[in-house]
């Protein structure tokens, strides 16, 4: 008897010896000590030990377990503390080590020209405003000399809600609107998103932003509008910008021009940018026609103005030498990330 208690005392401190988890400690104490485990086997045969050696044997027994319970419970916290020991090693924070650092974002080109092409207004004494983009067919057309079978129409007329309201396809609406609340003398600049049935391409998109200039005043004339523009030009595209008012008609204003730069690039010499031309279109622009002041309550006798309108991307894309207005659009981080 007392050989086998040793053989299982002997056997058992190895194998808690040589366990290296929790899970391997309860095998070993569920194998010698459990319900149907060894050593409680060798207790349920003393009944075949004589009775005058049970207390003897009983003794043993005792001892043997104690002895593994002993080991066990060493075992268990030599494990635990090892464990707890090596997390903490794992989980050590380095707190000498850089941060992790966070992207922050930034203004969108359309939006940093914008605040550029605005400063440039705002110096001159203008108020920026804004109009709705869901817009009456009253401001967007009629207002501005075009009614309904004007062949102006065609060009822009499109998403329509129903039939008096549409998405406004430029934002001179805004002109009609200002004029009619009827504060004089007006000086305003009013960008924002328009909207077109255009398909897209490198210069086209169903929707892109304008940016509305009007000054109603008295005596202002064609002269105001030109200085207005070539300062504008000079400050926003560089110092040494030209500019070319050419005759052309818009159904709002008379007369009407468009208005080219010379190639910020080349200078005028003819490039890539400029298309060999050495100009660039940026604009449009005209004398607010006196029948426009008079649908919007002004008195074309006494006050006079001019009006502008900007492509925002247009002058976005050549201000950043950007090839493709799709760019603008589709937010990809590679390319925002640059500006
Ligand atoms: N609204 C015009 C367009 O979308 C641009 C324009 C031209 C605006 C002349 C003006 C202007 O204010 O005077 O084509």
């Amino acid at each position: 008897m007392k050989e086998k208690l040793d053989g299982i005392l002997q056997s058992t401190l190895a194998n808690i010896e040589a366990a290296t988890d929790l899970n391997a400690l309860n095998d070993i104490k569920v194998a010698i000590l459990g319900k149907k485990g060894e050593l409680t086997q060798v207790l349920k045969s003393m009944k075949d030990v004589a009775p005058e050696d049970r207390p003897k044997v009983g003794q043993m027994v005792n001892d043997v377990r104690q002895e593994i319970e002993t080991s066990l419970e060493a075992k268990t916290t030599a494990i635990t503390r090892a464990a707890r020991a090596e997390k903490m090693k794992r989980e050590t924070i380095d707190v000498t080590l850089p941060g992790v650092k966070k992207m922050d974002g930034h203004r969108h080109p359309n939006q940093i020209a914008l605040e550029d092409l605005e400063r440039v207004f705002i110096g001159m004494g203008y108020e920026v405003v804004e109009g709705p983009e869901v817009e009456y067919d009253k401001y967007n057309f009629e207002l501005l000399n075009i009614p309904a079978n004007h062949p102006a129409k065609d060009e822009q007329d499109t998403f329509y809600i129903n039939k008096e309201i549409l998405l406004r396809t430029q934002t001179s609406p805004v002109q009609a609107r200002i004029m009619e609340q009827g504060k004089l003398p007006i000086r305003i600049l009013s960008p924002g998103r328009v909207f077109r049935s255009d398909e897209v391409d490198a210069t086209h998109s169903p929707s892109f932003h304008q940016v509305e200039g009007l000054v109603i005043d008295k005596n202002i004339t064609m002269a105001d509008l030109k200085g207005t523009l070539d300062q504008f030009a000079k400050e926003f595209f560089g110092e040494k910008t030209k500019t070319k008012f050419r005759p052309h008609h818009f159904p709002f204003t008379e007369p009407s021009a468009e208005v080219d730069i010379t190639c910020f690039k080349c200078g005028g010499k003819g490039c890539r940018v400029c298309k060999g031309s050495g100009w660039i279109e940026i604009l449009g622009c005209g004398m607010v026609h006196p029948h426009v002041l008079e649908m919007c309550g002004i008195d074309p006798n006494e006050y006079s103005g001019f009006a502008f309108g900007i492509g925002l991307e247009r002058v976005t894309l050549l201000k950043y030498e950007i090839d493709d207005m799709r760019l603008l659009y589709e937010n990809d981080t590679r390319f925002l990330g640059q500006f």
